[in-house]
This record gives C-alpha cells, sequence and structure tokens, in this order.
C-alpha cells in the first residue's frame, strides 16, 4: 500500500521584522506536525521560507539606506538562522525571490490572464499603506484603518485585476461539502460569514511608478505583482509545480498552517487563484490563535517582543516546544509568561517525566546492572500495557487533529499512571526477597518498555529528549521499534538484556529567583494570582519524598520529661521499640497517649533532647485554642493499623 503524503506548510514570514515568539510557534507547530505524520507512517515534506516583496520591505530597507535586496537577504538569513536551534527540520525554505519562483508566479498570472479571470480597469480607492491593499469602507474603524490606525489615502490608478468574484459560489460549495477545510470552526464560520456578502475582485498589480521591487507582470511590464498574489504561490514553487516530479504527489496531502491575522488571504484568494489556474485546492487550513505577553499585545512599541534565540537560553529549545504546544489550545489566544514556563518545566517535565525515567533506570542498574531485565511471561501488567494502548490512540487522533495539548495531556497521564506503577509495586521492596526476583524484573522489565513508548511518542514534540531517552534506555534511534507508531507501538517490543546507560537529568528544574535575576533588564508584568511557579518551587520529587520513611507507631508508654513543660519522652513500636521525644507536653497528658497509634518520621538522624536520645519525630497539627493558646494536635491512624505499617 503506498504512503500517505502530508505536505505541511507555515506562512512565509514578512522580512520587514525580525523572528520572534509567535513566528517561532507557527514553525515548531508545523515541525511538531511533520514529525508526527513521519512517526504515522506519512511522506511528509514541510517547506517555511520568507516573503520578501510589497512597500512595506522597501520602506524598512529605505529606513537602514541599503538597497531592498541587500536589506532582503540580511532578515531572511536570520529566519533561516533561527530555526536549526529550535530543531526545525524543513525540506525547503523557500524566498520569493527565488527564481523558481519568480517563474511560477508568472506562469500562474499568465494562464489565469488567458483563461479570461484577469482584467485592466481603473480603480479609485482607498488605500492603507501598512496592509498593502485597498480597504473598503465598511472595514474602517471611525474613518481610519483598525490595523494601523491611520487614515487611509484614496488613489486613483489603473491596474489589473482578478474576477475573484466569479469564485464566490464554487468556494462556498467546497466549504460547505468539506467540513475539514478549515478549521477549528470558528474560523470555518468566519470564512462562510464573510462569504455570504458579495465578494469583490481584488486588485493584483502595483505600477512601478509607485512600486519597483516585485515580480514584473508577464503580460505587462509596467506592473509588478500584489505581494499577497506573489507570495500565496509559494506553496505551489516549493514542490516543483507545474511539471516538478514531486508536484502532484505531494500537492494531494497539502495542509497550510496560520494564524488567524492571515485568514482571509488564505481561505479565500487563494482557493479562488487555485480555481482560475486549474490547480485542485489544498486539503486543509490550520488556523491558530495569537500569542500575547503577559496577557498584552507583543509590539515592539510595549518592548516585549520575545525572541526565539532568548526562548532557548532561558528554556532550552524541548521546554519552550513543549510548553507551546501543551499550553496553547490551538485556534485560541494563549498567553505567554515565563512563570508558566517554569511551572511547566519543574512540575510535568522535571517532576513527572524526568523523575519517572531517572528513577526507572537508577533501579534497573541497582538491581540487574543496568541491563534489561527478562519480564516473566506469567506476570504481565495488562493494566499498564492497556493505559498504554489508551494513551497510544488519544495521541494519534489529537495529534492528527491539531489538538496537541490534548495529545500531550493523554501521554501526561500515562507518565502518572507509570510512576503510580513503581509506588504501588514498590521494586525496592521486592529486591529484599529473593523468591520475587521474577515479579521484580517484570516491574522493570514494563518500566523500560513504558518509557521507550514514552521516548517514540515525544519525538515529535521534543526531538532533543526523546534522543537522551533512547540513549539512556540503549535503544539504537534508527532501529525499527522506534521508526513508526507502525513498527513500534505495540507494547513488548523492548529486548530484554539490552545494555542500558546512566544519562544526565532529562530535564533540571528551572530556578525562578535565577531565572528573574537573569532577567531583570527584561521586566515582566507578573500575571496577578498565578503562584504556579512558587507552587513548583516548594514541590520535591518522588525521588526526595521516598526518601523519607513514614510509619506508624503504637506509643506504650509516655512520661513527662524532667526539668521541661514542653517534652514528654515516648517509648513507641513502629514495629521495633524506640524512644522519641516529642514536644506535646503542652497540649497532651501522658496517660491519655498510652494506645494511640502515631505518625512518625522513622528514619530521622537521632538526636539528644534534654540528656534522653530521641529517634525520629511524631508528626503533628499545630491549631489555636482560643486566641493565644497554640496546641498541638497528634496525626493518628485506626486502631486497626498495625505498629511500623509505611504510610505511602
Ligand atoms: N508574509 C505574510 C504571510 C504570507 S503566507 C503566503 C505574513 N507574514 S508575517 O511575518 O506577518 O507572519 C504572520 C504569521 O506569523 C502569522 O500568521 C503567524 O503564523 C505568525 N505570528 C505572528 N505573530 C504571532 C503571534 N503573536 N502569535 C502567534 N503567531 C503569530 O503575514
Amino acid at each position: 500500500m503506498s504512503k500517505k503524503t502530508t505536505y505541511i506548510t507555515t506562512p512565509i514570514y514578512y522580512v520587514n521584522a525580525q523572528p520572534h515568539l509567535g513566528h517561532a510557534y507557527s514553525t515548531v507547530v508545523a515541525d511538531t506536525y511533520s514529525r508526527f505524520c513521519k512517526l504515522r507512517g506519512d511522506d511528509v515534506r514541510f517547506q517555511t521560507g520568507t516573503d520578501e516583496h510589497g512597500d512595506k520591505i522597501v520602506e524598512a530597507a529605505a529606513k537602514e539606506d541599503v538597497e531592498p535586496h541587500q536589506y532582503v537577504d540580511r532578515i531572511s538569513a536570520m529566519f533561516r538562522d533561527t530555526w536549526p536551534p529550535l530543531d526545525i527540520d524543513y525540506d525547503r525554505f523557500i524566498r520569493t525571490t527565488d527564481e523558481d519562483h519568480v517563474a511560477v508566479v508568472k506562469h500562474i498570472l499568465q494562464t489565469v490572464y488567458e483563461g479570461g479571470d484577469i482584467y485592466f480597469d481603473e480603480y479609485s480607492g482607498l488605500y492603507c499603506t501598512g496592509c498593502e491593499r485597498f480597504l473598503i469602507e465598511r472595514e474602517l474603524v471611525d474613518g481610519k484603518c483598525p490595523d494601523h490606525l491611520v487614515e487611509p489615502k484614496e488613489i486613483t490608478e489603473q491596474n489589473y485585476f482578478f474576477r475573484m468574484s466569479r469564485y464566490q459560489e464554487q468556494l462556498i460549495e467546497h466549504i460547505k461539502n468539506n467540513p475539514q477545510f478549515v478549521s477549528p470552526e470558528r474560523y470555518r464560520n468566519e470564512v462562510l460569514s464573510f462569504l455570504s456578502d458579495p465578494l469583490e475582485d481584488l486588485c493584483i498589480s502595483r505600477p512601478t511608478s509607485r512600486l519597483n521591487w516585485g515580480i514584473r507582470l508577464p503580460f505587462d511590464d509596467n506592473y509588478v505583482t500584489y505581494v499577497w498574489f506573489d507570495a500565496l504561490i509559494n506553496y505551489l514553487t516549493g514542490i516543483g509545480y507545474p511539471k516538478g516530479g514531486k508536484f502532484e504527489h505531494y500537492w494531494a496531502g497539502a495542509e497550510h498552517l496560520i494564524a488567524k491575522d492571515i485568514l482571509k488571504p488564505h481561505a479565500i484568494y487563494w482557493p479562488t487563484m487555485l480555481m482560475a489556474a486549474g490547480v485542485p485546492l489544498y486539503q486543509k487550513l490550520h488556523v491558530h490563535g495569537y500569542w500575547n505577553v503577559d496577557e498584552t499585545k507583543m509590539s515592539k512599541s510595549l518592548g516585549n517582543v520575545i525572541r526565539p534565540s532568548q526562548l532557548v537560553e532561558d528554556y532550552g529549545v524541548d521546554t519552550f516546544r513543549y510548553f507551546s504546544l501543551r499550553e496553547m489550545s490551538f485556534g485560541l489566544d494563549a498567553s505567554f509568561n515565563s512563570t508558566a514556563v517554569i511551572a511547566r518545566n519543574n512540575a510535568d517535565l522535571a517532576n513527572d517525566l524526568g523523575n519517572l525515567f531517572s528513577r526507572s533506570v537508577s533501579m534497573i542498574d541497582k538491581y540487574c546492572e543496568l541491563v534489561l531485565p527478562k519480564p516473566d511471561s506469567a506476570e504481565a501488567d495488562d493494566h499498564l500495557q492497556k493505559a498504554s494502548e489508551e494513551m497510544i490512540s488519544a495521541y494519534i487522533v489529537h495529534m492528527g487533529d491539531f489538538k496537541f495539548h490534548l495529545g500531550l495531556q493523554a501521554v501526561w497521564e500515562f507518565v502518572g499512571a507509570a510512576n503510580r506503577y513503581i509506588v504501588q509495586n514498590e521494586p525496592w521492596s521486592l529486591a529484599k526477597d529473593e523468591t520475587m526476583k521474577p515479579r521484580l524484573h517484570t516491574v522493570l522489565y514494563n518500566l523500560g518498555e513504558s518509557l521507550r513508548l514514552l521516548a517514540l511518542l515525544l519525538k515529535p514534540v521534543m526531538p532533543q529528549t526523546a534522543e537522551k531517552m533512547m540513549s539512556g534506555l540503549g535503544i539504537d534511534p534508527a532501529s525499527k521499534i522506534m521508526q513508526t507508531l507502525e513498527q513500534g507501538g505495540a507494547w513488548g517490543l523492548s529486548i530484554p538484556g539490552t545494555r542500558m546507560s546512566r544519562v544526565a537529568n532529562l530535564f533540571p528544574r528551572i530556578d525562578t529567583k535565577k531565572q528573574s535575576d537573569d532577567r531583570k533588564e527584561r521586566p515582566k508584568k507578573a500575571k496577578k494570582g498565578d503562584n504556579s511557579a512558587k507552587k513548583a518551587e516548594s514541590q520535591i520529587s518522588f525521588e526526595q519524598f521516598k526518601d523519607i520513611d513514614l510509619r506508624v507507631a503504637k506509643i506504650i508508654s509516655a512520661e513527662r520529661v524532667e526539668k521541661s513543660n514542653k517534652l514528654l519522652k515516648l517509648t513507641v513500636l513502629a514495629p521495633e521499640e524506640r524512644t522519641i521525644v516529642s514536644g506535646i507536653a503542652g497540649s497532651h497528658r501522658p496517660e491519655d497517649l498510652v494506645g494511640e497509634k502515631v505518625i512518625i518520621v522513622a528514619n530521622l538522624k537521632p538526636a539528644k533532647l534534654m540528656g534522653i536520645l530521641s529517634e525520629g519525630m511524631v508528626l503533628t497539627a499545630e491549631f489555636k485554642d482560643g486566641d493565644t493558646n497554640e496546641r498541638l494536635s497528634l496525626a493518628t491512624v485506626a486502631a486497626a493499623v498495625e505498629p511500623g505499617t509505611k504510610i505511602a
């Protein structure tokens, strides 16, 4: 059976501004989707690039006092250099100044012209330089362009027009018959609502007397092509239209990714252009929302523009990739703030995933000399396997639907299940009993297998982390079981006897204090009521918690300590007998305590209090009795619980 093809594109970014968080997000999403489709088994092509024509570019070049071509070379290179540190693995970086693109734009213009869908006409209208287009009256707010807040200029010009109106009904039909054509649904509805009014034709030329920087019309040398008509065609050029070997192959699987700002050109201009050129329509348009920064629109004038290089430096590439995909519900706006990134790093990545990985590998090291043990076939743990299967099916559906946050949520449910599996099975207790060795081996194998599946599923989102995990698990990334979900998604493919290795912490915790000191020169508005980072800061890892030996202790005698108003000397069974000195004399009479079952920290370093060696600490809760009296209440357990029982 031949593979499904997927051709995913990002917008080609304008070179009038430097790359920022918004560009980084779209490109990370496209990269993740491309890697996910490969994992699903598709034949994938991924394209990004830069949009380099138009009067905005001429203005930006003039500000720097350089020629447009010098200017676009410089900024385009900045975009190109932005992607490797974010692990963006594209197949083509296209520029609208590339020779093949210029040729394809001319070819399409000629085809549409000859088909009778381009005509010459005089036009008077309100032109906004910021938008690089004529605006219609109803788009204005208080007589101004709502995006650039300036009054558009009245211009009369002779120009070429694309007969877009001719395709209005055909487009409405197509959108109605293909619910997936524009998604999420809110954007599909927005497009249909726009199309409920008559569509005007599109002015697709600019006289060279006004703008010289662009692609000349093949049928009139006095005009250059309108920048949107030029830019959208990049999606065809990049795969060899019209006759390149790859064109038909990849175009059949074309999916565009954009943000809501450029919905109209992509959902209206582009499909009608394709109809007029006789090219089949793309398959899907995926539209995401906008990132704000600390709830505020990102803008140069506010000084809150976040650069991709800063993101990598501050948080690390995989933390940024994970955060942006986990935090934004695709289609809606989201707010970026460093507190939220750090909270996700410390909780989801360092605590949940990082600890699961390091604990599992270190137990396989401790009990099996770092070699994956053979599971006992009679000892299968179906529920863990079932949880992994549920994760994989949810992941495939959600990632394929651009619901990345739900895909990751499904993965983290499994991370939680694997962490609970450790607690429930206590490999450290199994290791103490020689007869439990087969069981211990099963538990450790299942952990190794869970980690392999996690590495496989996380590869599209966090490629570097997945590689580190594979290296720790001793799995060759080129191995069949790590190539596609089909080859590697089944439970039980890890090979017993595989030599593993210790690798560094997957995700070091990020110290909020250090971060804020490092970032002092870039002040940030703290999000009101957001104390998630503080919470993450005070969290301990499961490793740390596990080190605290909490046990049930039965008090068998209690007496006052001489010369002390506060201290009682308790003799307890936990299950062995020991002495604990506790500061509860102000709240409890010794005679009331005998027979109580309390909770103690059993592995606290012994210390002498008033000359008596205390071997542990009794847990209490402090409360106020009346306005002033501080009192202590012992933490107790039900009478039926055996002394010495571990609290977990
Ligand atoms: N050159 C056109 C696109 C032509 S595609 C044929 C253009 N360029 S742009 O540089 O302005 O990029 C717009 C795109 O950048 C958005 O659609 C989105 O992908 C990304 N983003 C820019 N700012 C953004 C946010 N604040 N948040 C999320 N993404 C945003 O339009």
